[in-house]
């Protein structure tokens, strides 16, 4: 039997990395010796294939013993592990968003872009969870009829923020339902969540762009290698605790019908696409633990010549994170990369 590989998983203890764990085990991946990793500062256990581990602090050391890394921590972890570990042979899967932009760095969603992956570039990161649904939802509709401008009005889940942001929410919304108000806790946020929304998803730049925006644009051209693609967009912070929705506006280069455009989504590969406007995707049922890209409420817009609007939905956990990590796993396994790098 094919020998199977050593993995480690920096943050398993977090929002992201309890999903990895999850997939790693429901999609069969071939994984030998696992090491999970947290920050040290309190222990955490996790479970995997049936057997409990304790989280240890990462070194290394310690991470060289993998084959194969996934970073879902923090920018700063990824920083001082990952190039070390990818110039010693160690392939890693970053979600942070430390390498996203890095030149020679793939920032990959395999549907849309697997071809960048190669055999020497040991270090691979994935997007943010917000563009993800944008970039392969119209990935079709940009090869075929080029998308030349997109606006974006995003409604960004709780648990894109991680684990304590959703225990924000939670702990607010119990305050609420025992007296009555919307308690304002020093957290994840900086406003209250429960029962409310906000135009912040990160910092704000001197142009007043929040950092979320910023990265929308710039991680969306990487990905298509469409850098004249004019971006503007809204993130937006709901009070949903899981699924990422995109309010979208492209106009194309080239002119089309909404029967072409209807005909392009439907084959998009990680797409599914709702014809009928009442059969729209939501985050409860379109955006929980669901591995592809869901659109519908295709319609003309009448604000620039060759425009549509479409609303996405998207699992910001699994396709936004740690599903597209396991793909891009995934796709170096099928395309023989650890054996011919001499691991499997
Ligand atoms: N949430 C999403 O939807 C999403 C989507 C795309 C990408 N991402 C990216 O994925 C990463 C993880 O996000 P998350 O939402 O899972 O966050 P999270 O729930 O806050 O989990 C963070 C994890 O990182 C660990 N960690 C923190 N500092 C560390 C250190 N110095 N050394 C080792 N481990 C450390 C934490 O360990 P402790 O438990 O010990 O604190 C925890 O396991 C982030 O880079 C984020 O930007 C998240």
């Amino acid at each position: 039997m094919a020998r199977k590989l050593n993995v480690a998983v920096v943050g398993a203890s977090g929002m992201v990395g309890g999903q990895l764990l999850e997939l790693l085990e429901s999609r069969r991946f071939p994984v030998n010796e696992f090491y999970p990793f947290n920050s040290g500062r309190r222990p955490a256990v996790v479970w995997f294939r049936g057997k409990k581990y304790a989280c240890l602090r990462p070194s290394l050391d310690a991470l060289k013993k993998a084959d194969l890394v996934f970073f879902v921590s923090t920018d700063e972890v990824s920083a001082k592990y990952a190039p070390r570990l990818a110039a010693a042979g160690v392939w890693c899967i970053d979600d942070s968003s430390r390498f996203r932009l890095a030149p020679g760095v793939p920032l990959v969603i395999p549907e849309v872009n697997g071809g960048e992956l190669g055999p020497s570039k040991k270090l691979i990161a994935g997007p943010n969870c917000t563009i993800t649904g944008a970039a392969v939802a119209l990935a079709g509709i940009h090869r075929k009829f080029r998308v030349k401008a997109l606006r974006l009005a995003t409604y960004q889940a709780v648990s894109g923020a991680g684990r304590a942001a959703m225990g924000q929410l939670e702990a607010e919304l119990k305050t609420y339902f025992k007296t009555g108000k919307v308690p304002v806790l020093r957290g994840a946020f900086p406003r209250p969540i429960a029962f409310n929304l906000f135009p912040q998803v990160g910092g704000f730049d001197a142009q007043g762009h929040s950092g979320e925006e910023n990265k929308v644009a710039a991680e969306l051209k990487k990905i298509w290698r469409a850098p004249g693609v004019k971006i503007s967009s809204t993130a937006v912070r709901v009070p949903v605790l899981r699924g990422h929705s995109l309010g979208v506006w492209a106009a194309t280069a080239k002119p089309w019908t909404l029967k072409a455009l209807a005909a392009e989504l439907k084959r998009t590969p990680g797409l599914k696409f709702f014809p009928e406007a009442k059969n729209y995707p939501a985050p409860l049922s379109h955006g929980n633990k669901t591995f592809e890209v869901y659109a519908g409420r295709l319609r003309r817009a009448d604000t620039a010549p060759n425009e549509f609007q479409l609303w996405v939905v998207s699992d910001n956990l699994y396709k936004g994170a740690a599903l597209n990590s396991m793909q891009i796993a995934e796709r170096l396994l099928a395309d023989k990369y650890f054996r011919r790098g001499g691991i499997l």
